[in-house]
């Protein structure tokens, strides 16, 4: 690839953030985000960034964690690169300016959290991990002439030529259908938490980016595989469906659970209690509250000081007592929610996808570093690792193309299922969309309850043509996908578990979903109504 030529981002978070910094070294770079720059899944990650930074702690011990946590399905190669050039991307943060905490020594302050044997999580503002990397980030972007940003911009589909990608489809911020050009697009989008009824994501988590890389013929891997983050806090404003997460962290400083009568239910479950695996650990909440009724489980961190809590964990301390709240004094109510897709648009550890020219990092991305499981504070790591790989890739090769490492065993091959134009549907809300996932594709599942749900998947279609519609339109072509998938494997693994196979099988390794005739959608057909 010669001087000046354009590559666009899609997202803002820290994947897309870090890919865009380290390109315009050469090239002049767009980023196109869909909400306010500084808005993403990254500006909410509290617990931190996991990395073997210090003399007590190695890549090797990090790598072993990774792939005991990714139950079987890691890509080992990948994981020896995360661990191995994580702590490199952390020093590049430092050098940016991200402040993370540290202890009164001045070496880099290190937290506990769930299936890590050292305690590797690096933290800033206490737990605004995310925000204070998201803020750095956003300022050395504006402040790079070679980057222009694209605000209140809605990637629609990509443009391919002969194959390859050529540019991008978008909605700009004044609804208006528009082509922007472009030698490489690289997804950086985040996640789908907006798939559940409970999500720990923020709003702009509809997956935009691996439906645009879906329609288009990308091969999409894993997708069964989504995660439940055991503690996101059960007010009566989590009704909404995004409620506030408690990080894993407040359990690696001590923080116990407990059932409704006061008495703790993890130590039956599994020997590390409440820092077992996260899957272990959603599971064993789900499982308590079915047998209370429903009602949540309680997380006590009463054994720590108010003046410790407020100073570790400040936005959660501020976002408990906001809700009338004392956790210093009181266990407070919390259950599961979805939080953090492994599976995504399948990559080499360059970015590389199927599609020429297409690129994906970050959540968006499965490049098979977390396997069936992603081990805590592992994903802003990934995110930072993989986007400078590919940036890099990219800053030295002339003409890179794709080249995806075959998976090391025979992948289950799904095509998109794709429901037959003559079968009649009815509208379905995204709301009802939300609660159909949650509750037959959830933290659960079975042949029953999933093949239901395809079949009303595959009867339902999305009215309107607002961004939201779109957004919504987005997340059903993802949830057919999801489901499909999650049919297929007649196993139970890291976050996949099946009720009718409750253990694993060697039979399955991953899998592929890709569509058979890609389909994009026609730009000019569309009249888009953007909310004032
Ligand atoms: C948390 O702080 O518990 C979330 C960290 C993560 O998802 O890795």
């Amino acid at each position: 690839m010669s001087k000046n030529k354009h590559i666009l981002v899609v997202g803002s978070g820290i994947a897309g953030l870090i890919a865009a910094l380290e390109l315009s070294a050469k090239y002049d770079v767009t980023v196109v985000t869909k909400a306010a720059l500084a808005e993403s899944n990254t500006r909410w990650a509290q617990g931190g960034i996991a990395a073997a930074m210090a003399d007590d702690d190695s890549a090797a011990s990090h790598a072993a964690d990774t792939l005991a946590a990714g139950a079987g399905l890691c890509n080992p190669n990948a994981v020896n690169i995360l661990c191995t050039e994580g702590p490199a991307r952390i020093r590049d943060l430092i050098r940016l300016g991200v402040p993370f905490d540290q202890t009164p020594n001045g070496d880099l302050a290190r937290g506990l959290e769930a299936a890590h044997s050292k305690a590797r999580i690096l933290h800033a503002g206490g737990d605004a991990t995310g925000l204070s990397v998201e803020t750095t980030l956003v300022r050395a972007v504006r402040n790079t002439p070679k980057i222009t940003v694209l605000e209140h911009t809605f990637a629609l589909d990509l443009v391919l030529k002969n194959g390859a990608v050529t540019g991008l489809e978008i909605i700009d911020s004044e609804g208006l259908p528009r082509t922007l050009d472009a030698d490489a697009v690289i997804l950086a989008s985040g996640g789908a938490g907006q798939l559940y009824l409970h999500t720990t994501n923020p709003s702009v988590a509809t997956g935009d980016g691996t439906a645009i890389a879906l329609r288009a013929g990308a091969q999409l891997a894993d997708l069964e595989f989504y995660q439940f983050h055991p503690t996101a806090l059960a007010t009566a404003t989590s009704l909404d469906s995004s409620p506030f997460l408690i990080s894993e962290a407040v359990r690696g400083e001590g923080a116990v659970l407990l059932d409704t009568d006061g008495h703790r239910f993890m130590p039956q479950i599994h020997p590390a209690a409440e820092l077992a695996p996260r899957d272990v650990v959603a599971r064993g909440i789900a499982s308590q509250m079915a047998l209370q009724q429903g009602l949540p489980a309680l997380l006590d961190a009463t054994a720590m000081s108010p003046e410790f809590l407020a100073k570790r964990f400040p936005s959660i301390d501020a976002e408990t007592r906001a809700r009338n709240l004392d956790w210093s004094r009181n266990p407070i109510p919390i259950n599961p929610a979805a939080h953090y897709w492994m599976g995504g648009v399948r990559t080499d550890t360059y970015g590389r996808t199927s599609i020429p020219g297409l690129y994906a990092v970050g959540e968006v991305a499965c490049t098979g570093v977390h396997g069936a499981n992603r081990l805590a504070s592992n994903s802003l790591l990934e995110s930072l690792t993989f986007a400078w790989r590919c940036a890099h890739m990219l800053l030295e090769a002339d003409s890179p193309s794709a080249d995806i490492t075959p998976f090391s065993g025979t992948p289950t091959i799904l095509h998109e299922a794709q429901p037959q134009a003559q079968i009649p549907t009815a509208p379905i809300t995204r709301l009802e969309l939300q609660t159909l996932l949650w509750t037959h594709a959830g933290i659960e599942r079975n042949a029953i309850d999933l093949g239901s749900a395809l079949h009303t998947l595959d009867h339902s279609h999305v009215e309107g043509t607002t961004i939201h519609d779109l957004e919504t339109a987005n997340l059903l072509a993802l949830a057919r996908v999801l489901v499909t998938a999650a049919l297929a494997r007649e196993e139970s693994r890291g976050a996949h578990f099946r009720t009718d196979f409750p253990h694993p099988s060697a039979a399955y390794e991953h899998s592929l979903v890709y569509a058979q005739e890609p389909k994009i959608r026609k730009i000019n057909t569309l009249q888009v109504a953007v909310p004032c």
